[in-house]
Parts: C-alpha cells; structure tokens; sequence
C-alpha cells in the first residue's frame, strides 16, 4: 500500500506569506519523492494560495461541516472543499471534539468514534478512507502528554482494521491506517516499520520544512 504523510499544520502560520515560504521548503525538499503520497492541511484560508505552488502536494482542511450549503455561519462544508477541487480532509480531529479525558488504550472509545465517523460510508467509497489512530495524551500538546509506542500502535491497528473488516468485508484490505501524536524523525521509522500503519501525521514537526521532509524520506524508504 502506498504511504501517507499528512502535515497538520493547525492554526499556523501567522501569514500566507509564511505560509508559502514552509510550503515551497518542501515542495523543493521533496524532489525525487516517487512512492508516498504527501499532503498538507493548513488553515483553509490559505489552500487556495498554496495549490498553486505545488503539484506534487496534496491539500487538506482540518474540518468540514455536513450538509451542503446553508444558514451555518463560519462553516464550511464538505461539499464546498469538493467543489474547491480538495480531496482531502481531516474529521474528527481531537482539538475539533470537545473530548473529555480518555485513558490509555481506550479500546471503547476508538471503537465508538470510529463506529460513529463511519456511519453512512458505504462499501463503494470506504477505500477512500483514511483512519488516523491518535491517542490525545501522545499529542505534542497536551499537557503531560507521554510517548506511545510502536506496540501500542499496533495493538490498535489491528483493532481497527478489524472493525472496519467486520463493517465492509474485504473491501477494507486498502484502506490506510495512520499513526499521530508527536511524530517526529525519530520515531516515524519505528512506527512505519512496526506500528501495522500506513502512514503518519505529524503536527508540531509538519511546521519545519526539514523536519517534515524527514519524515517523508522516512517513508519513502520503506
Ligand atoms: P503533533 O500533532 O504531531 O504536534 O502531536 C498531531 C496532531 O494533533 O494532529
């Protein structure tokens, strides 16, 4: 299965001009890049700027609103990114939740939202979906935050994969399951290598060029 790095840029950063300065670093940093698919997420405000810097970049929303159109202010839809010509999306974000406090290895609470985001995907388009196990207490910041491992990585693959096997039958062999919370150089490897996960989504790291180009690299190589 072709890997995935998706770059979660949140709320950053502070200008487009910024913005475009991070995005040509890795546009030039990832020259060469055959085998994995690379996407960014920054703030919507500026996709329409950067998709003009970079055919090799995927761009993403970090939300969308369901419906179609309507009296929903500050929202965007889905069908809106669609039209944009976006492809990408990231739902259900844990700083989009108002999520309360989970524990490590939750197994009820990954089955629960995932049963949830996944309630009216059909068999036809769930090959399209993308799964991103990430543990709110391992993202770079949440206070006290602590590392998981590539085992408990994929601990939870394998359990998700196995709920999505149950819901779709063998259509699920290509969907991509990816890993985040503090991603960085140092771990992608092990977690691409022994955490069962296709990809990966780094936040904090996908804000220095270098640092994502890294992680791309990583993947890349495996
Ligand atoms: P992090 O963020 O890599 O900074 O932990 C990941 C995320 O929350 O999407």
């Amino acid at each position: 299965m072709k890997k995935i790095i998706i770059g979660n840029w949140k709320m950053n950063p502070l200008t487009l001009k910024d913005a475009g300065k991070l995005f040509s670093s890795v546009t030039k940093g990832i020259y060469g890049i055959k085998k994995t698919d690379v996407v960014i997420c920054p703030p919507v405000l500026y996709i329409e700027r950067l998709k003009k810097l970079s055919k090799k970049i995927s761009l993403g929303a970090q939300d969308a609103f369901w419906g179609e159109v309507g009296p929903f202010t500050g929202q965007i839809s889905a069908h809106m990114l669609y039209n944009a010509g976006i492809r990408y999306v990231i739902l259900g974000h844990s700083e989009r939740r108002e999520l309360s406090e989970t524990s490590h290895g939750d197994f009820n609470l990954v089955k629960n939202q995932l049963e949830e985001c996944l309630n009216g995907v059909s068999k036809n388009s769930i090959s399209k979906v993308i799964v991103m196990y990430e543990p709110v207490w391992a993202i770079s910041s949440t206070a006290n935050r602590r590392d998981a491992t590539s085992g408990d990585c994929r601990e939870m693959a394998i359990f998700i994969r196995k709920i999505l096997s149950d819901k779709f039958g063998g259509e699920v062999a290509n969907v991509r399951i990816i890993y985040g919370g503090s991603v960085s150089g140092k771990n992608a490897e092990d977690f691409l290598k022994n955490g069962g996960v296709d990809g990966l989504l780094p936040g904090r790291a996908s804000l220095d060029a270098k640092k994502f180009v890294e992680i791309i690299k990583i993947a890349e190589k495996i």
